[in-house]
């Protein structure tokens, strides 16, 4: 017995063909929308003695990227020597000034603590800063106890809420996933029931022919099967091809669009080298290595003797240490794979970005400390770049240059806040030559 007469059918394609529309406009959403990263505006702890102002703290990391880091941690981790997390706990103020300003005249001089320390450490001799003076010296102490209270407060965040930043990074992702599902599910369950009501209509109809109506009354019977009647039409078959052709010129759009998208991209390196373990673990600041962040156009990849800066102690004997060696000796640069690539007609610049800008490495290059191996996480595609420069609020406070420009924003639009689109940020000619 045949349930499901010919408009019957028909009408549950047409359903199908809607449904996988539907599902299909669903799970190809671009995803170039990027969550802005939360800034941290940790308000340090007081330390007595310390200017915890926000400049005095940038120019304590500058100096103690510059002077100290090689060998030191803000962390509790041992690099060369001590982890400097607690160290203006366990040690008095002016004792730190002398120490770091010349430790081997602290030693010396016969100083308990300090000779404790430098046997401690193996009797490393720590450098002698002597052109530092008293402030330098208690900007990075100040740092170092921003570090600290920022490191705090982190990990109270991560405790509060369970699952940790990644998670929280992640949690519009998912949310977004769980919509796409309930949709889905909700699209399933319409067609179940469509087909059972189908069934339903079609049972019945059957049923009362067979039973022995009276004429007028199959009469009524055979005219509501008529009511499918449009279902059979040209118009309805035109209209469900049309969705078909829609779903398939949408998905080859799209394919098209993802040519030259490597988002994901990981190549293998010829070194082993970790960020995990050199910016997450050690902290060792980006800057450090990728020297041009702040100062143009290319970030840099740093060059062996950056390496050499540590490697020339820290594990020698390693062969993937040993390949930085080579290449020295051979007078070669090593041959990293290059992982972000934009195409020659974009201009791009860091600077720009994380200088004027201010923003996060992190917000482009994902939570490159977490990363073993480095991995392309945004797009690079110009919907990404125009999309953030709608969205972000240009920092132009305290920024003299923005001064004018704000002013005459603020008359202009009012209380909305000025973004990058509003200082030209979507020009072509910005970004490209
Ligand atoms: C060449 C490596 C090196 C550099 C560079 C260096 N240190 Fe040290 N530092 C050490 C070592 C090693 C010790 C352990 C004591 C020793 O062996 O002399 C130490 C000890 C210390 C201590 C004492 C820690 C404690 O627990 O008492 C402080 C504070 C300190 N360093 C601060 C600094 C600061 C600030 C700078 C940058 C201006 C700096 N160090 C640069 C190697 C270094
Ligand atoms: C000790 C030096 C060092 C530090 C510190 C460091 N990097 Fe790197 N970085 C490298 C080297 C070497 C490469 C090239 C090899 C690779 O891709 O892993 C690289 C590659 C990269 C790349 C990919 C470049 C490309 O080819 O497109 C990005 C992005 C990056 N680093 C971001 C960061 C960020 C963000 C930080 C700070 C959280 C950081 N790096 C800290 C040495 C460093
Ligand atoms: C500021 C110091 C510092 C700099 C600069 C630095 N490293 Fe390291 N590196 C370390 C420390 C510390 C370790 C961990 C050593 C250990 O595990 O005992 C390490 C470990 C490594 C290892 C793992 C070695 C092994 O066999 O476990 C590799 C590979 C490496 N570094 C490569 C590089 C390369 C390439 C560069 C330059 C782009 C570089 N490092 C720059 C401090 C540094
Ligand atoms: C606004 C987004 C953005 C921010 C912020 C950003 N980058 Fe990049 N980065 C890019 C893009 C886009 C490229 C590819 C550039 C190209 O191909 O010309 C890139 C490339 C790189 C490269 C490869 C070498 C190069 O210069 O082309 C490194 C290394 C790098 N970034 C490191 C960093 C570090 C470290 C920071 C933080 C201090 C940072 N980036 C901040 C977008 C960003
Ligand atoms: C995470 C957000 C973000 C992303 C992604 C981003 N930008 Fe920007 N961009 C900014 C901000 C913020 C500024 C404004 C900096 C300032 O204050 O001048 C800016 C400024 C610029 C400017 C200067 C505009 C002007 O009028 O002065 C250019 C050019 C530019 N970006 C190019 C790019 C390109 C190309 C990409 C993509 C490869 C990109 N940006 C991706 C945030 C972003
Ligand atoms: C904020 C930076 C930015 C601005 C402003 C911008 N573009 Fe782009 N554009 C890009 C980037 C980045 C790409 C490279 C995309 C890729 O490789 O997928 C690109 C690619 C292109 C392409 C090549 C498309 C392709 O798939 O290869 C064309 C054409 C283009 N842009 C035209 C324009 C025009 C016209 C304007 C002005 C209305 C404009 N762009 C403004 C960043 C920008």
């Amino acid at each position: 017995m045949r349930l499901l007469n010919k408009p019957n059918r028909l009408m549950l394609k047409g359903i199908c063909y809607a449904s996988i529309f539907l599902i299909v406009m669903l799970f190809s959403s671009p995803a170039w929308a990027q969550e802005a990263a939360p800034q941290d505006n940790a308000s340090p702890q007081a330390v007595p003695g310390l200017d915890m102002s926000e400049a005095t703290i940038a120019k304590g990391k500058e100096l103690f990227v510059g002077r100290c880091q090689s060998c030191h941690a803000v962390t509790e981790q041992v690099v060369i020597g001590p982890g400097l997390k607690g160290v203006l706990e366990r040690r008095e103020l002016p004792w730190l000034l002398k120490w770091i300003r010349n430790s081997q005249a602290l030693i010396q001089s016969g100083d308990p603590i300090a000779v404790q320390v430098y046997n401690e450490y193996n009797q490393t001799q720590m450098t002698s800063f002597l052109d530092l003076s008293d402030d330098d010296i208690k900007a990075i102490l100040a740092y170092v106890k921003s570090a600290e209270n920022q490191q705090q407060q982190a990990a109270a965040e991560v405790t509060a809420q369970t699952g940790g930043s990644e998670a929280a990074q992640a949690s519009s992702g998912i949310n977004q996933s769980y919509l796409v599902a309930i949709l889905i599910g909700l699209v399933i369950v319409l067609v179940l029931v469509l087909a059972v009501l189908l069934l339903i209509v079609s049972l019945l109809t059957r049923f009362l022919k067979s039973q022995n109506l009276p004429e007028e009354d199959l009469e009524v019977v055979n005219e509501k099967i008529d009511l499918t009647a449009p279902f059979r039409s040209k118009a309805f078959l035109t209209m469900v091809g049309v969705f078909f052709l829609l779903v398939v010129a949408k998905a080859g759009i799209d394919s098209l669009m993802d040519v030259g998208v490597q988002t994901g991209y990981a190549p293998t390196q010829p070194i082993a080298f970790s960020h995990k373990l050199h910016a997450g673990k050690y902290q060792i600041d980006c800057q450090y290595c990728h020297t041009g962040v702040r100062k143009g156009k290319s970030a840099n990849i740093p060059s062996a003797n950056i390496c050499m800066n540590c490697h020339g102690e820290i594990k020698r004997g390693s062969p993937e240490i040993q390949k930085i060696y080579a290449a020295i000796e051979k007078n070669e640069p090593i041959k990293w794979v290059r992982v972000h690539n934009l195409q020659d007609f974009v201009y791009f610049n860091h600077a720009q970005h994380v200088q004027v800008g201010q923003i996060e490495c992190q917000q482009c290059h994902g939570e490159v400390e977490k990363m073993e191996v480095v991995q392309q996480r945004s797009p690079l595609t110009m919907g990404w770049c125009i999309d953030c420069h709608r969205k972000t609020v240009v920092k132009a406070e305290g920024n003299d240059y923005y001064d004018r420009l704000l002013q005459f924003h603020k008359n202009n639009a009012g209380k909305k806040p000025m973004t990058v689109e509003d200082i030209g940020g979507l020009e072509c000619s910005k970004c490209h030559y």
